[in-house]
């Protein structure tokens, strides 16, 4: 369980309430590293159950290679590319690797994004977690914000969460501050593998092949705003 982040968590949490009532939403989850971030995102996917959550994480070896964070974000909705029309569907495909790319139009990309979240919101909520959005390759960047600037009344909740140096205009974001607790032992519900615990389910040990991490000692930096215990 989290500690001290249950008005974060809130906020974020709402974007998948409008998105159940079919509205979009955008936010910008900023902080410095070790500050939280990908720990709010996986309590949040824990909250996702009845939503389709696509999730990907800028990765700095790949930040030279276009649409490498778009391919991890589409993947496993790629069975849908049918649905959109044949010019975007055809920028998309070129974009990600799956047909020829005659002169990838980087505006048609960032339209079959859009088509492709809105037609998966037809049939039920869809979140888009964008995790170190600050590692992103430039093409995925530009459609994934080209993207978060246009959803609107089609049931999307999209979440960047980056430190500092991610540029992102124009959207809605939420600082992440720093906690009293210096230096303290916190229990937590975050895996070092990087999984996140199946939706409703408690976190046991005993039960895992890979047994979780049970604690961490969690530093902040001294510059960082403190709250009251
Ligand atoms: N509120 C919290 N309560 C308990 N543990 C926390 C809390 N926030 C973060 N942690 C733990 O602190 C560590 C760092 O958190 P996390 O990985 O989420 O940081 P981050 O902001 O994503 O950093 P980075 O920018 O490097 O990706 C993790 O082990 C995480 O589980
Ligand atoms: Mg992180």
């Amino acid at each position: 369980m989290l500690r001290g982040r249950e008005a974060e968590l809130a906020e974020v949490a709402r974007l998948l309430d409008q998105a159940r009532a079919g509205r979009s939403g955008v936010l910008v989850l900023r902080g410095e590293a070790g500050i939280g971030k990908s720990a709010l995102l996986d309590q949040l996917v824990r909250r996702a159950c009845d939503v389709r959550v696509l999730r990907a994480t800028g990765v700095e070896a790949e930040a030279s290679l276009p649409f490498a964070g778009l391919q991890m974000l589409l993947r496993p909705a790629l069975d849908r590319l049918g649905t959109l029309p044949a010019v975007q569907a055809s920028a998309l495909r070129g974009a990600l690797g799956l047909a020829e790319a005659t002169g990838t139009s980087r505006f048609l990309v960032g339209l079959a994004v859009l088509s492709l979240l809105s037609e998966l919101a037809g049939e039920r909520p869809v979140a888009c977690l964008i995790d170190d959005a600050h590692w992103l390759d430039a093409a995925s960047a530009d459609a994934l914000l080209f993207t978060a600037r246009r959803v609107a009344a089609d049931g999307v909740a999209m979440v960047f969460a980056a430190r500092d140096e991610f540029d992102a205009p124009g959207l809605p974001e939420l600082r992440l501050g720093g906690l009293d607790r210096t230096g303290s032992t916190f229990p937590i519900n975050h895996n070092p593998e990087g999984k996140v615990q199946p939706c409703g389910e408690s976190t046991s040990r005993a039960s895992s092949p890979h047994p979780w991490k049970a604690t961490s000692t969690w530093g902040i930096s001294p510059t960082a705003p403190m709250r009251s215990p």
